[in-house]
């Protein structure tokens, strides 16, 4: 028996959608944000408008990688505020740390070192959260995933429970339209790679592989357009296949490819996205030793029309110019030599635990190694 849950409540999607917020009840509304962009494309401007004669604390500042320190300060701001709704905007940095920032505040007791890890809130009590995405990739305004760094031991904590979901998500693709180009093709990976590994687990059901291998086929086909042609269909696709990719892990959850990249993120700063683009191919080319990896393998060979669905991602990888290897993301060697053994035992964490092949330090490790030198 599987309890599956799809909410948020409400997914308002469509270019313009953003104007919904003048629509909304609430009084004192707290808007967290990351590093600028929102403010410089007019975005911010937008929401202030539309929240005209409300409360309205803005609290910018939110970095690629949130930290224990950034989720500190913005609990701070919230108990000075007591908002009776958070907007959470930008890329899933934004949203995961607002998350955090609420799950703190409702719940005080909680501490960043002792999570009752599968003991969580099922719930919020008290504030409302509202999850506008401005990248199309991480798709946490409709998962139970917050993912939070402790720069001092080098680890990204992923905090998963259902009072992490946002009540509304809104799918606005006007707001991915001034994106760099890496941030298109790296969040665009990170979707593929999340609806990826939702379908290879052993234990993705027939809702979660409709919504999987819908969001594979949507992404295979849009992310170059996105990339290359920057479309506003094309973005709105983007949008909204990451969305589903999204709808589907939460259910079904991840595998090696996020634990690795988690790992090398909490420890190097690095992309996530671009971590997992990386990744992808070499935990693909590993796991389908796997029987069932293999023939979920052929079947997305076979939909996406092409002979090898890992050469398939290799080549997109190539055409969205993704380097090869994690060594060409600038990890020196000596360094990755030293670090070796404590990233494997890292990326053991998390979702590796759900790998269709279980992994221990050693076989981790080659995996890892096989990637950074591209063997
Ligand atoms: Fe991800």
């Amino acid at each position: 028996m599987r309890s599956l849950n799809f909410a948020p409540a409400e997914i308002i999607t469509g270019k313009g959608s953003l104007s919904v917020l003048k629509t909304l009840s609430g009084e004192r509304f707290m808007v967290v944000t990351g590093g600028g962009s929102m403010r410089r494309n007019g975005t911010l401007g937008r929401i202030s408008t539309y929240l005209d004669g409300k409360a309205v604390l803005l609290h910018e500042g939110i970095g690629k990688n949130p930290t224990i320190h950034e989720v500190e300060q913005g609990l701070s701001a919230m108990k000075a505020f007591v908002p009776d709704t958070v907007i959470a905007l930008g890329g899933g940095s934004a949203i995961d740390a607002a998350k955090a920032m609420i799950l703190f505040y409702e719940n005080p007791d909680l501490q960043f070192d002792h999570l009752p890890v599968g003991k969580l809130p099922d719930r919020r009590k008290r504030v409302r959260l509202i999850a506008i995405p401005s990248t199309s990739g991480t798709a946490s305004e409709v998962t139970k995933t917050s993912v939070i760094t402790d720069p001092e031991r080098g680890l990204k904590i992923p905090i998963n429970c259902m009072a992490n979901k946002p009540d509304i998500a809104i799918l606005d693709c006007e707001l991915t339209m001034s994106l760099p180009d890496n941030i298109v093709v790296e969040t665009g990976m990170d979707a593929l790679t999340h609806a990826v590994e939702a379908y290879l687990r052993t234990d993705c059901d027939d809702f979660d592989a409709v919504l999987a291998v819908g969001a594979i086929l949507g992404i295979l086909e849009w992310l170059p357009v996105s990339y290359a042609e920057k479309t506003e269909e094309a973005r709105e696709k983007m949008h909204n296949f990451q969305c589903l990719a999204g709808l589907a892990f939460t259910n079904a959850g991840l595998t090696m490819v996020h634990g690795i990249a988690h790992a090398l993120g909490g420890y190097y700063n690095f992309s996530h996205g671009l971590t997992n683009a990386i990744l992808l191919p070499y935990v693909l080319s590993y796991n389908r030793q796997d029987p069932s990896v293999a023939r979920k393998l052929e079947r997305l060979a076979r939909l996406s029309c092409c002979s090898d669905f890992v050469c398939a991602v290799e080549q997109l990888n190539d055409r969205l110019h993704i380097p090869r290897t994690i060594r060409e993301m600038g990890l020196d060697e000596k360094t990755y030599q030293k670090d070796r053994r404590i990233l494997a035992e890292n990326s053991l964490m998390g979702p590796t635990a759900s790998n269709p092949i279980k992994m221990n330090p050693d076989s981790i490790a080659a995996v890892i190694d096989s990637a950074y030198y591209g063997r």
